[in-house]
This record gives C-alpha cells, sequence and structure tokens, in this order.
C-alpha cells in the first residue's frame, strides 16, 4: 500500500538580511512535525525557501552597489547554511528566482487574466517621485514621503489587479465547511471582520521597479509580490511545469505554518487565488506567535540577547536551542525569548533532568552488571505505574502534535522523564546493591529505566534530533527497538544490550557568567550620528546638468590668503593650461594635504573675485558631518578628463 502523504511548509522568507531566531523559530517547528510524521510513518514533503523579489531588495542591492540576483544569494546562503546547522530536514528549498519558478507563476498569472480575475486597472495613491514609491492617505507623515521627507503628489499607475472582491463569499463558507481551516480558532474571527469590512481587489503587478517576474504578456510589468510568494506552494511541487506528479501527490498541503501577521495573506488570499485556479485549497494554516524580545518589541538586539541563532547553537548546541523554542512558548502564542530563560531551561530541564537521568541509569548498569543487565527480572507492583505511563506517552505525544501542540508533546515527555527519576528515588538501586539476593531486583529497576529512556528517546527524535541517537547509542539500543511501533511497546530491549556510560549531554551552566559573557558579545554599534537632510532642489533635466561643465585638475601649488582665514587659494593645471581657484578649505586642509592631488574642478563657472583673489571655478566638497567638509579627489583620473 501507497503510504499516506503529509505536506508542510514554512513562509519563504525574504533574504533582506540574514535569519534570525524569529526565523528559527517557524522553520524548527516544521521540522519537528515533518519528522513526528516520518516517525509515524508519512511520506513526509516538508518545503521552505526564499522570497526574493520586490523593491526593497532591489533597494538594499542597490545601496551596497550589487545586483540584486548576487545580493540575495549571499543571504540566501546564510539561511542555507543555518538550516543545516540547525538540522533542518526540509526536502526542498524553493527560490522565487529559480527558474522552474518563474515559468510557472508566468503561466498563472496569464491563466487568470485569461479568465478576467485578473484585470488591467489604475494603482492610485501619493507618489514620492524621487522615491517612486506610492503612499497611502495613512502612511504619509506630515502630508509628506514617509522616506525622504519631500513633496508627494496624486498619482496613478497602470497595475493588474486580481479580482478578490468576489471571493468574499466562498472564503466565509470556507471558513463554515471547512472549520479547522484557520489555526488557533482566535485568527479565525480576525479574518472573518476582516472580510466582512469588504474586500478590495488585490494590485498584482507593478512597473515602476523592475527586480520581478515580469507578466509575459505585458513587459512594463512585473508580478507584485505576494502572487509571486504564495504560489511557491505548488510551484515547488512542479505545478505548472511539464512534471505535475510532485503537485499530483502532495497537494493540498496538510497545513502552511506561518507567523500571525502574514494569516491575512494565506487565510484570504492564497485560497481565493487557488479558487480562481480550480485548485483545491490547503488544509490548513496555522498562524504561529511572534517570539519577543526583552522588551516586548518584536525584533531588538535588546540588551543581554543574543538572537543570532548561529552563536545560540554553537554555544549551547543545536538541541538546547530547539528544545527551547518548542517547550517554552505554546505554539499560537506570543512569548519572550531571554538569553536567562534560555540557560534556566538547559540547566533544569536538559542538564539535570534529562541528562541525569540517563547519566545515573547507565553508571549504574556499568557499576553493577558491567553494562550488561541479566535477563532474570523480579517484578514489583511499585513498576506498573512507570511501565503505563511509559507505553502510553506516544499517545499523549501524537494527540499533542495532531494539535501542533509541541510545548504539550515535550512536557508530556518530561513528566515521563520527571517519573523516572522519582522511580530511583524509590527504588534506592544503591541499596539494593549492597544485597546479593536483591540482584534480580537490581536488575528489574535498571531494566526499568533502560526501557523509559528508550521510549523517551524515540519520541524525542524529531526534536532533537543529534541528542535521541545519543541516548540509544548509550543504553545500546537495537534500531529495530527504535520505530515509532516501538515507542508503544514495553519491554523491547533485548538483555545483551551493551550500556555505555558516554559524553555528558547537557553540562551545566554557570547562569551569571554566563550572562555576562554574553552581554560582552553583544556589540552594540554606536549610533550613527544624525544626518542632515539634504535640502531638495528642483528637478532639472539632463540637459540642464550637462551645462555644467566638470573636469579633473592637478593642484599645482597652493597657499593661504592672508585677508581670509577661510580660504585657500589653488593653482590648479586644468589639462589645458593653468588657471586659479579659492576655495573655503582652510579649516580642513593644509596646502600640503592638496598639492599633487587630482580634484573635480567645476570649469565654467563665471570668475569671481574673493577678498582680492580672481578665483576661475570651484572645486567639488562634500558635507560629511557636523563640521567636516572633504574634497572629492580623483588621484586615478588624468587632469583635464570630463566628468559627467
Ligand atoms: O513575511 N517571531 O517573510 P519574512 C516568530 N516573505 N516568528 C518570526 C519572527 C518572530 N520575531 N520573525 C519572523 C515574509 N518570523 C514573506 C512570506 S510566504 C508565501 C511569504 C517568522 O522574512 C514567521 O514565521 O518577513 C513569519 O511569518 C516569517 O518569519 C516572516 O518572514
Ligand atoms: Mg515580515
Amino acid at each position: 500500500m501507497e503510504k499516506k502523504t503529509f505536506y508542510i511548509t514554512t513562509p519563504i522568507y525574504y533574504p533582506s538580511g540574514n535569519a534570525h531566531i524569529g526565523h528559527s523559530y517557524c522553520t524548527v517547528a516544521s521540522d519537528a512535525i515533518a519528522r513526528y510524521k516520518r516517525l509515524q510513518g508519512y511520506d513526509v514533503m516538508f518545503l521552505t525557501g526564499t522570497d526574493e523579489h520586490g523593491q526593497k531588495i532591489e533597494q538594499k542591492a542597490a545601496a551596497e552597489g550589487v545586483t540584486p540576483k548576487e545580493y540575495v544569494d549571499k543571504i540566501v546562503a546564510n539561511f542555507k547554511n543555518l538550516w543545516k546547522l540547525m538540522n533542518i530536514s526540509n526536502d526542498r528549498f524553493i527560490r522565487t528566482t529559480d527558474d522552474y519558478h518563474v515559468k510557472a507563476v508566468q503561466k498563472i498569472f496569464r491563466a487568470l487574466y485569461e479568465k478576467g480575475d485578473i484585470y488591467k486597472g489604475k494603482y492610485e495613491g501619493w507618489y514620492c517621485t524621487p522615491c517612486e514609491s506610492f503612499w497611502t492617505e495613512t502612511q504619509l507623515k506630515d502630508g509628506k514621503c514617509p522616506d525622504c521627507g519631500r513633496e508627494v503628489k496624486w498619482d496613478e499607475e497602470e497595475a493588474y489587479f486580481f479580482r478578490l472582491s468576489n471571493y468574499a463569499d466562498r472564503l466565509l463558507k470556507l471558513y463554515e465547511d471547512q472549520p479547522d481551516f484557520i489555526q488557533p480558532e482566535s485568527r479565525k474571527h480576525e479574518m472573518i471582520n476582516f472580510i466582512k469590512q469588504g474586500l478590495d481587489d488585490l494590485c498584482v503587478s507593478r512597473s515602476s521597479f523592475s527586480w520581478g517576474i515580469p507578466v509575459d504578456f505585458d513587459q512594463k510589468h512585473v508580478v507584485y509580490v505576494w502572487l509571486d510568494a504564495l504560489t511557491n506552494y505548488i510551484t515547488a511541487m512542479g505545478y505548472g511545469s511539464d512534471d505535475e506528479s510532485d503537485y499530483k501527490k502532495y497537494w493540498p498541503a496538510d497545513v502552511h505554518f506561518v507567523g500571525k501577521e502574514i494569516v491575512r495573506f494565506h487565510t484570504i488570499i492564497w485560497p481565493a487565488m487557488l479558487m480562481a485556479l480550480d485548485l483545491p485549497l490547503p488544509k490548513q494554516v496555522y498562524g504561529h506567535g511572534w517570539l519577543l524580545f526583552g522588551d516586548g518589541t518584536k525584533m531588538s538586539k535588546s540588551k543581554g540577547n543574543v538572537v543570532d541563532p548561529g552563536v545560540l547553537c554553537s554555544r549551547y548546541g543545536v538541541d538546547a536551542i530547539r528544545y527551547f523554542l518548542l517547550r517554552e512558548i505554546p505554539f499560537g502564542a506570543d512569548g519572550v525569548f531571554t538569553n536567562e530563560a534560555l540557560i534556566n531551561r538547559i540547566n533544569s530541564d536538559l542538564a539535570n533532568d534529562l541528562g541525569n537521568l540517563l547519566s545515573r541509569t547507565t553508571a549504574m548498569a556499568q557499576k553493577y552488571f558491567g553494562g550488561k543487565i541479566p535477563a532474570q527480572h523480579e517484578a514489583e507492583p511499585l513498576d506498573e505505574e512507570l511501565i503505563t505511563m511509559a507505553s502510553t506517552l506516544r499517545d499523549r505525544c501524537d494527540k499533542a502534535i495532531d494539535g501542533y501542540q509541541f510545548s504539550s508533546a515535550l512536557t508530556e515527555i518530561w513528566k515521563l522523564i520527571a517519573r523516572t527519576n522519582k522511580y530511583i528515588d524509590e527504588t534506592m538501586p544503591w541499596a539494593l546493591g549492597k544485597d546479593e539476593t536483591k540482584r534480580e531486583r537490581l536488575a528489574a529497576v535498571l531494566y526499568n529505566l533502560c526501557e523509559s529512556l528508550r521510549i523517551i528517546s524515540i519520541l524525542l527524535t524529531p526534536f532533537m534530533p543529534d541528542t535521541a541517537p545519543k541516548i540509544q547509542a548509550q543504553i545500546g539500543a537495537p534500531a529495530e527497538t527504535l520505530t515509532y511501533q516501538a515507542a508503544g511497546t514495553w519491554g523491547l530491549l533485548p538483555a545483551d544490550a551493551e550500556i555505555v556510560k558516554g559524553e555528558t549531554l547537557f553540562p551545566r551552566i554557570d547562569v551569571d557568567k554566563e550572562i555576562e559573557e554574553l552581554n560582552a558579545l553583544i556589540v552594540t554599534k554606536p549610533a550613527a550620528p544624525e544626518k542632515k537632510k539634504i535640502e531638495g532642489l528642483a528637478q532639472i533635466g539632463i540637459d540642464d546638468f550637462s551645462k555644467v561643465e566638470l573636469r579633473v585638475a592637478q593642484v599645482t601649488a597652493c597657499e593661504p590668503i592672508k585677508r581670509a582665514k577661510k580660504l585657500l587659494k589653488l593653482t590648479l593645471d586644468d589639462g589645458e593650461g593653468e588657471r586659479t581657484v579659492a576655495s573655503g578649505i582652510a579649516k580642513w586642509y593644509k596646502p600640503e594635504d592638496l598639492v599633487g592631488r587630482h580634484i573635480i574642478l567645476v570649469a565654467n563657472l563665471k570668475p569671481a573675485v574673493l577678498c582680492g583673489v580672481e578665483s576661475q571655478g570651484m572645486i567639488l566638497a562634500a558635507d560629511a558631518g557636523e563640521d567636516d567638509v572633504r574634497v572629492i579627489f580623483a588621484d586615478d583620473v588624468p587632469a583635464g578628463s570630463r566628468v559627467h
């Protein structure tokens, strides 16, 4: 029989900056589900990726002087490395710049256009010409562009729109017919209210920037981001390509995990697009909460909080971070991330509860039986509670995982860990070890401890994929006793299992010392000096600009001007001859700083007499700070070269 499939996705992240712990949060949660479902025997498809188009990326790349593709390539590599480091078991990684995605999006866009679900209209708003951006009334700051502070004008741009407004009724019906479609429940009410206020059609193309997928029948336009982004969930499966077999196999997705801020896009726009395409809808969208950092803000490097997941993983191990993310905050709710809470959890749950259980058990098995527990066991009624709790743990985990309640699943596992530790206190193996007649009882006690650890380790695998095999190796559990099936069955560890005490799983951390070191790690950048707003000037055409003759010239001599402290008199070789220029830079440059250097000269400026010196031009300099002027040098350009 064919295995049942299970398809899970993360959002595709914007590679506008490196991955942070918030991105790790959703990816680790998805990974735990993917691993759990694989353990249960599903044929799992786990997809993550990056959402690479748009104006923001285009601008960031420009600011760094690289192409958008070069810019995203670097950051995508950072994401991929992090997922590798964090043991993320994604089956695929989609980039919206991937060729197959680009083609499929063009095909989808065209299909929707041909059906009439996409139409050409006008995008209206307050337009800032220098920023090439539209703003809504509410986005404006004092009636001006919120980015640059300049005047805006009411303008319109031709754009394509998706007829979202047609789908309000069908969406409301979807939520009724499929009550689990939006989870958690509270987010569903938000969406219903949103729809009831009336849906506008959605702008799905732009022509004011170019970093996007071109609309193939109207090349002036690029597909505007959400249509490009959301369709990744089907294009990654081959939808719209020559081979749609994976699409047929895995779609519809069982669940999209997304942060709560993008639930709206996934539960309104995405199903409406699929309805328009006559495609099946995903079974569920789960909107998880935000990790908040210390002071309640969504994301900041507030003091004492390292949010770089790579740094955290290298200090505490990947599994400690995975455990913390999944255990600390109920999935769906917001939660505060602090390094202190992380370290406390590592110490109490991992070092104390789990780590000690393993090290005590393996140490005693070695001490009393040389690492091999004899087959003769003497059971006592006391054992029953432990055995029942251990052999039913899997069912409780399954139930929690069905509702994506990681924290509950881990709490159940830790209840068994606590119960097993208590079992040691109750049975007192060290006392049994002193009494020769209690060998069979001692064997039973140690065997039960190992069995409990075996079951714990299986159910921990999806959450802590590095740690679980370490436990299994120390208790000598063979592979066939480590299956999902075996997690529900007591008594599978064979008598000849070889138990060896191994490395400490989680060394205890000195909280105060560690926090101090972490604080030292956080390099707070000095605040950048506030830049003076550049006064906007009236626009000029290229003709106006070309009236200015800019030329490279060499400073051949330079001297102060007696009557004017601020001025230097420069003698220049402008490539054609000699000329003199007076320049107000004496405060920042001494004559010897300038002689021999090449500067840029405004060569056709009307001569003027300044403090008795005829100035035949002007040299270019920049206001580099509050009271700092820098001459623009062009030392590698020959004197006489035209600048344009
Ligand atoms: O929204 N706490 O990308 P994005 C918890 N490209 N989760 C967080 C988080 C935080 N502080 N910060 C980020 C986009 N996340 C679009 C998605 S999908 C078709 C397109 C996680 O880079 C969370 O899952 O802004 C959130 O939804 C996602 O990263 C947003 O990533
Ligand atoms: Mg975001």
